[in-house]
């Protein structure tokens, strides 16, 4: 089958309207949330059902083309960006977006991999039920990238990622199989977990198009304060109190360093942190609660109390209202977008042990203070995981381009081999991609590498799903 048979043959699949080889239709799916990756498409398909999926892998391992599985286009890190060849397809699956089924009695939702993760959200509410996979990204991104990406996000401490909210799977193979794994079970030891191989493989094994979730009882409460913090051990302490006294209720608690509000209120000026005297770290912690406003209240009271007399919180703001609450989550949420709004900036969404977390931070500041003057570090993130978003924003005044270009390769150096010494990932939750393919293998260990390579041309012996991505 020769290109112009091949996209003949998906127009018969999907329809003309999509089968998108306009370069002006095709634009939108060619580059990445930060603009950092630039692609083209032989063609930008957008199925309806998995069938029509299956027939268009079919055709792409009949014709050896590759595939760029795409949902809300989110990615961290180039995972959803085609090659510059023009010789891929980028699969996206926003149209493959129905319910199919909210199970009240077995607390489950059956839904379709377009699906947007903020309507998953409402739709579970609706229902009287919590689903509580919470990113910044929830407005776009959908659940089949998110299960793709084994996506992390605000709730991770008490919830888990989307692996853990996740009992089944149904994924089109790289051959064109239905695999029909819909499983709604909580326990299921029958052989090896296929489930999990396609959680958290960035496109690269097979195709999801639709998941059975977890659903939770939605809290009748939730209490958010915004807490001063001295220093990071002062953070960790409090982390602690808070899993002391309040166990299953912690629902939320993330670091932002003063550096990543300043620019949050450089970038939006009605963002700026109420606490008063800009505390060198900010923590925001959620209290989600089943008994009452009253009890949750007095519990976040005393345990605030409780911080303030053990010297490991200086002074906090309890949201009196719904509206408040938002507007501190808007606040954290913010710094993505004050960072991308300021310019070019070098990622790095790392985790550690909890108990590593000091020691790291206060050398590689050091490393990266000494190295690189004047440079900015956006220390932020989802401190309850381990999970820092440490990021490094040129110096003020430099040309953002010039600058990484100078000193990505020997920033990323510092910062990973702080990361391998206090044994943590060089990716908590943002995945490997185009980004961090090169650094994979050394991370990981070539026996770890081998199995990964040997699992991808078992699953995809021709290499047509997202090759470039996560392994060479
Ligand atoms: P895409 O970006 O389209 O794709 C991501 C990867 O999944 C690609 O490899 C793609 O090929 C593959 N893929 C997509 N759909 C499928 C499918 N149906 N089948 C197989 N493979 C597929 N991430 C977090 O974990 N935590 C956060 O807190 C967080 N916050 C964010 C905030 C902002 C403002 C932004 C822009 C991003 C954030 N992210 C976060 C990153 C991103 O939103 C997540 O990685 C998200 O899960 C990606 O979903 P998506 O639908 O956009 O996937
Ligand atoms: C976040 O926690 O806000 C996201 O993971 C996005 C980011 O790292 O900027
Ligand atoms: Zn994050």
């Amino acid at each position: 089958m020769n290109h112009s048979e091949f996209i003949s043959h998906c127009q018969s699949i999907v329809g003309n309207a999509y089968v998108l080889v306009d370069p002006n239709d095709q634009a939108p799916y060619l580059s990445d949330w930060r603009n950092r990756y630039h692609g083209k498409a032989l063609a930008v398909l957008l199925p309806k059902t998995t069938e029509e999926v299956a027939k268009i892998v079919k055709a792409c391992d009949q014709a050896s083309i590759s595939i760029v599985p795409q949902g809300g286009n989110t990615s961290m890190c180039g995972a959803a960006t085609p090659n510059d060849s023009g010789q891929q397809i980028v699969l996206n699956l926003k149209r493959m977006n129905t319910i199919r089924e909210i199970n009240p009695s077995n607390q489950t939702m059956v839904v379709e991999s377009g699906c947007i993760l903020q309507t998953l959200q409402e739709a579970a509410k609706t229902q009287g039920f919590l689903f509580p996979l919470s990113l910044g990204a929830q407005g776009s991104c959908q659940i089949g990238g998110n299960l793709a990406t084994n996506a992390g996000g605000t709730n991770v401490l008490r919830y888990g990622n989307a692996r853990e909210l996740c009992l089944g799977l149904e994924v089109v193979t790289a051959q064109g199989e239905i695999l029909h794994g819909l499983r709604s079970l909580r326990k299921d030891n029958t052989g090896f977990d296929l489930r999990d191989l396609y959680i958290g493989s960035e496109g690269c094994l097979g195709i999801i198009t639709a998941a059975v979730m977890k659903l939770y009882p939605l809290p009748v409460t939730q209490w958010t304060a915004l807490v001063a913090v001295p220093n990071i051990p002062a953070t960790i302490e409090l982390l602690s109190l808070f899993q002391k006294r309040t166990a299953a209720l912690l629902t939320g608690f993330e670091m932002m360093s003063k550096d990543s509000l300043d620019l949050t209120a450089k970038q939006f000026p009605h963002m700026k942190n109420p606490l008063a005297n800009d505390p060198l770290y900010t923590v925001l912690v959620e209290l989600s609660d089943h008994e009452g406003e009253e009890h949750a209240r007095n519990l976040m009271e005393q345990v605030l109390e409780s911080a303030f007399e053990a010297g490991i919180a200086s002074d906090a703001v309890i949201a009196s209202n719904l509206s408040q609450a938002q507007s501190f989550w808007t606040m954290r949420e913010h710094i993505t977008m004050a960072q991308a709004q300021e310019g070019a900036n070098l990622k790095h969404d790392i985790s550690l042990p909890i108990s590593g977390l000091d020691a790291f931070i206060t050398e590689t500041d050091r490393l990266i203070r000494d190295q690189f003057a004047g440079v900015r570090i956006i220390n932020f993130g989802h401190l309850g995981d381990g999970n820092l978003h440490y990021n490094i924003a040129p110096p003020l005044g430099t040309n953002a381009s010039e600058f990484n270009r100078a000193h990505e390769a020997a920033i990323h150096d510092v910062v990973y081999s702080q990361v391998e010494k206090h044994h943590g990932s060089i990716s908590a939750e943002h995945g490997i991609g185009q980004l961090k393919l090169p650094d994979l293998e050394a991370h990981r260990g070539s026996v770890a590498h081998q199995l990964m390579r040997s699992i991808k041309s078992a699953l995809d012996p021709k290499n047509i799903m997202n090759p470039g991505k996560v392994l060479p």
